[in-house]
């Protein structure tokens, strides 16, 4: 394997000796190098320092990088999309332009269950090809991990069709990929009035063919009013837990009806959207306060601003998160609904923008904890000797601020994956 050397580099971002996820104001505290080098070997970053300590002669690596002017990142970890899908929905798009409602739109057979229909009909290669061709986009705006989910499949064989899918993308792809089973994203029309129906189907029919093939690591539920009572989720949850897969939750983000709490009592990794939060389940987040069964949350609270931006919806509590201590990550949610977009360039953006929260703060949440929400903070999220180098080169930029504040600019130049270009 080629070794690369990078010398040069006007700030290397996020340079930790040693990582663990970070809560609250630890998330304020970027560790960089100025005027820094980074060697690369067999895909890992080997070492890294400041230019003045610098030993070698660029001749001694296979390949060297001038990155004057240039800053050096962690590629970013996406830690909640639903990149496989069949087909974008614009048409819903203007419709809501136009003034159309939730109501409307599902009148029409549209939002999930249009995604359903759509997916039914679409074959397992073609499916393939459209979720690669994205997987592809985010690499290139510099995402180097991606959680992806089911969940627009509802039937046994469209549920496993999307898994097979992501398990293609997992077996193909540099870029590490996490399956998530979203079996219990909607009801299907057919169900609508037999929820147990739909849940034993989940349970009795999905969860053991995915355990037997091992297609997914997680299994998520879309809490909402309309959508899985807390009740029903924690239904899901344990039977998920029992075929080995944790949960990461969709929770509070029209209603507080009680996810966080099933949540807590599931032990999901975490716990995501989070538009709608009131002051004590903020406190449950931060794990300052147990549930009356003692129970606690070490998680990851996972925010998803430009869905929150897509659906012209109030923006997380970023700072009251923070400020409670709470672990944040910020996570695409790429989806053909809600967001129907994978650059987390922008979505870093919009968390300073929208929900105030500081570059440095935005960058851990998008790097290091993206990579513990996807339980792969050991070997990605930071500039750590041992880590897979899975970086971004920017282009020149005036400084770190600059990336959020220029938001829509593309600014990163390359990345590599486990020490290839891409
Ligand atoms: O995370 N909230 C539920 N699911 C998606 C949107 C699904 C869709 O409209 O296709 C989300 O926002
Ligand atoms: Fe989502």
């Amino acid at each position: 394997m080629p070794t690369t050397v990078f010398i040069n580099i006007k700030q290397l971002v996020n340079v930790r000796s040693r990582t663990r996820l970070l809560h609250g104001k630890e998330m304020a505290e970027l560790p960089c190098t100025d005027n820094a080098y980074l060697i690369v070997e067999d895909g890992l970053i080997t070492e890294t320092g400041s230019m003045d300590a610098f030993r070698y002669q660029v001749s001694d690596f296979n390949d060297h990088i001038n990155a004057a002017g240039c800053l050096v990142l962690p590629c970013w970890c996406d830690s909640h999309t639903h990149l496989v899908f069949p087909a974008s929905r614009e048409d819903e798009f203007v419709d809501k332009i136009r003034g159309a409602g939730y109501a409307e739109i599902a009148a029409k057979g549209g939002g999930i269950l249009n995604s359903a229909r759509k997916l039914a009909a679409m074959s397992e290669d073609a499916l393939f090809i459209a979720a690669w061709k994205r997987l592809g986009e985010i690499a290139a705006t510099g995402t180097g991990a991606v959680e992806i989910k089911s969940g627009y499949g509802l039937s046994v064989e469209t549920e496993l069709k999307m898994l097979r899918v992501i398990k293609r993308l997992k077996e193909k792809s540099s870029l590490s990929i996490k399956a998530t089973f979203l079996g219990a994203h909607a009801y299907p029309l057919g169900y609508k009035d037999n929820h147990p129906a739909y849940i034993r189907l989940l349970v009795e029919e999905m969860l053991p063919v995915i355990a037997r093939e091992k297609l997914a690591d997680y299994i998520d539920v879309f809490c909402e009013t309309g959508f899985f009572s807390p009740e029903e989720t924690e239904q899901v949850c344990r039977a998920g837990r029992q075929a080995g897969l944790q949960p990461r939750l969709h929770v509070n983000q029209l209603n507080s009806i009680g996810g966080i709490e099933t949540g807590i009592k599931t032990g999901a990794v975490s716990l995501d959207h989070l538009e709608t939060l009131t002051a004590a389940e903020i406190e449950l987040l931060s794990g300052a306060k147990a549930l009356p069964t003692g129970e606690t949350w070490q998680g990851v609270c996972t925010l998803l601003p430009t869905a929150a931006f897509f659906l012209r919806m109030p923006f997380q509590p970023a700072r009251a998160l923070l400020e409670a201590g709470c672990a944040v990550a910020l996570a695409s949610d790429y989806n053909p609904g809600s967001s129907p977009s994978g650059n987390m360039n922008f979505v870093v953006s919009l968390a300073c923008i929208q929900m105030k929260m500081l570059p440095a703060e935005a960058i851990n949440a998008a790097t290091i904890n993206g990579a513990y929400a996807l339980e792969l903070g050991d070997v990605l999220g930071s500039i750590t000797a041992g880590k897979k180098a899975n970086l971004i080169l920017t282009k020149p930029v005036p400084s770190l601020a600059y990336l959020p504040y220029s938001f829509g600019s593309c600014l990163v130049d390359k990345v590599m994956i486990s020490g290839s270009w891409l």
